[in-house]
């Protein structure tokens, strides 16, 4: 706790100067709510007790002076924390999503989308809430409470020691109370956020949710969610109540107290009118200040607990591993697999490549193929560096990937996803995303060659068509030539395509393959391929079978020597001459 305290301490700190004005104002406020009490006494004794008319006047004029002084500050006070608190929760917001994005991918899978956008919405929100509580109320209510103890103290030490005595009666069951709700919240946060991510992906999967005719069972679920919910929000908001009431009764009963002991001492003579009068609004100030800080405590462990969630994400460890030198830049482009072994990090005890060896020639074309599930897509992970293998070593011209940063690697080699990401937005800001500074003639080159201008003709608006969340406005097949031409228009050194084509007519598929190869000239293109035809002509192909390299060569000798290869091959053609 006192850690996250710090850091949200340190968020606040960066605005000094407004910090200075919160707190003139807030003093301000402060010393004319308590002076108030002052006048009260006077009001009463000078005036009403000795029938002094001008002596009622001068202090209700200076009541009205102190209203000014309390709307003066209250204005500076509200505007200027609510300000800060705004800027706080903004730099953390952005500071979250900045370091999320440093993390590697192995985080992602475990982390659910609509976790992370309700940690960034609704949790960082209640943040806000609490910066405000905090140099609203925490730093008014402390000035307050120890300002009116020492004014109450003045008019009557006796009655004092009476109140002084209910504040820890009233403070310790709060004390003791609030970590149980503070676990209460983050419960309740985490469901929260478990209904948001049920509806992040209730509504990108809504299609086959439709055609499955689920609606009534998604939407039940979702009710179920909602009812653990609704009890565990409620039991929280009953202890807070709790506290509530609690606090009032004390104060109350204080107060009472306070009056009857009074009343003796002022018809004992030992206390004036004016004095008690005075004495019981400090009494007041004191109940409210202390049942106020109370109450903040227990309000205050809902944010905490929320604060504590978009920590987690903010100081989320990065980067796989440390490499200890890393070479400034890559000599060429040769890759080397030798000796790999790897297992995903969720799966450890199924190895997903077997000691793996291959080599891939510089500026040619490979082909990879393979049964589903033998270990083609995990190559081109583990050479983008989105996971660490366990043994053996993996190279590219010659330097161990360990020893060459991520960002480098990333940089040379440009991947074609199995199933591309495409973002909302136009047809152009999706290929322009791997090369923001692209030019229009480079674009539309490339639009061209990707087989893009052929289906954007006959939209009205050209590569600047709107394809909606994920690209739902477009085909399968025109995504994927949306997602190479990303990957070319990038210049890569080294392409992956991973079955980038699948969704393509054999025609297209050709055509698409020649004229990369014909763009790129004399950079290494590894292609996974879905259809043996796509890659007969490839310069070298390798056959993966159960994360191991069964074989490799050109389509002819394949076609002999490799059992899995030639049975692949017979498949498609059965397929293509039925
Ligand atoms: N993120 C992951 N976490 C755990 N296991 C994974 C992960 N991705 C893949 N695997 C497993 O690793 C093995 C190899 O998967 P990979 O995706 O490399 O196969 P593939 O050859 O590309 O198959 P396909 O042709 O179906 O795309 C499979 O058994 C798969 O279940
Ligand atoms: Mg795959």
């Amino acid at each position: 706790m006192s850690n996250i305290l710090k850091i949200i301490i340190g968020y606040v700190a960066q605005h000094k100067k407004l910090l200075a004005v919160v707190l003139v104002a807030l003093l301000s406020v402060a010393s004319a709510t308590l002076s108030v009490g002052y006048v009260f006494r006077k009001l009463i004794d000078n005036g009403l007790g000795q029938n002094h008319a001008a002596e009622i006047n001068n202090s209700i004029y200076l009541i009205i002076a102190l209203i000014a002084v309390f709307a003066f500050g209250s204005f500076f006070r509200s505007y200027f924390i609510n300000l800060i608190a705004l800027k706080v929760v903004s730099k953390l917001k952005a500071d979250t999503y900045r370091n999320l994005l440093k993390n590697d991918i192995v985080t992602f899978e475990d982390l659910k989308i609509g976790d992370i956008i309700s940690r960034l919405s609704t949790d960082i929100e209640t943040i806000n809430g609490m910066i405000i509580n905090f140099l609203s109320f925490f730093i008014r209510n402390g000035i307050m409470l120890i300002g009116a103890i020492s004014l109450m103290f003045i008019q009557s030490p006796k009655l004092s020691l009476m109140v002084i005595i209910g504040i820890p009666v009233l403070l310790f069951p709060l004390l003791r109370l609030s970590k149980h709700v503070r676990k209460l919240s983050k419960k309740v946060l985490e469901e929260q956020s478990a209904l948001a991510s049920n509806v992040e992906e209730t509504f990108a999967s809504v299609r086959t949710l439709y055609s499955y005719n689920q609606q009534e069972f998604t939407a039940n679920k979702f009710d179920n969610k909602i009812t653990s919910y609704i009890k565990h929000a409620s039991v929280r908001l009953r202890l807070r109540s709790m506290f509530f009431a609690l606090a009032i009764s004390v104060i109350a009963a204080a107060i009472t107290g306070v009056i009857w002991i009074g009343s003796l001492d002022i018809l004992s003579g030992s206390m004036s009118s004016g004095q008690m009068v005075s004495f019981i609004y400090y009494a007041i100030m004191v109940g409210v200040s202390a049942g106020g800080l109370a109450e903040l405590f227990s309000e205050i462990q809902g944010p905490f607990a929320a604060l504590e969630r978009v920590l987690d994400l903010k100081n989320l460890d990065h980067d796989i591993k440390p490499s200890k030198t890393l070479a400034p830049a890559l000599a060429s482009y040769n890759i080397i697999f030798d000796k790999v072994e790897f297992s995903y990090p969720s799966r450890p005890d199924i190895q997903a490549l077997k000691s793996i060896s291959l080599t891939i020639e510089q500026g040619k074309f490979t082909g990879i193929v393979g049964r589903s599930g033998s270990g083609k897509s995990t190559l081109m992970q583990l050479l983008l560096k989105f996971y660490n293998h366990q043994s053996g070593k993996i190279a590219i011209g010659g330097s161990d990937i360990e020893h060459v940063s991520s960002d480098l690697i990333r940089d040379k080699v440009a991947y074609v996803e199995q199933y591309p990401a495409i973002f909302s937005g136009t047809i152009r800001s999706n290929i322009a995303f791997s090369k923001p500074d692209a030019t229009e003639r480079e674009i539309e080159k490339i639009a061209e060659l990707c087989g893009i201008s052929e289906f954007v003709k006959d939209l009205e608006q050209g590569l600047d068509t709107e394809i909606g969340e994920r690209g739902v406005r477009i085909s399968g097949g025109q995504k994927q030539r949306i997602a190479i031409a990303r990957a070319v228009l990038y210049a890569p050194e080294i392409l992956l395509l991973d079955e980038a084509t699948s969704a393509l007519d054999n025609e297209s598929e050709k055509q698409i393959l020649q004229n990369i190869s014909q763009i790129m000239p004399g950079k290494t293109i590894i292609s996974i391929a879905h259809r043996i035809s796509s890659i007969e002509a490839a310069d070298n192909i390798l056959v993966i079978d159960q994360g191991e390299l069964e074989a490799s060569g050109k389509h002819s000798k394949l076609l002999t020597e490799s059992e899995t290869y030639s049975l692949l091959y017979r498949e498609q053609a059965d397929i293509g001459s039925k």
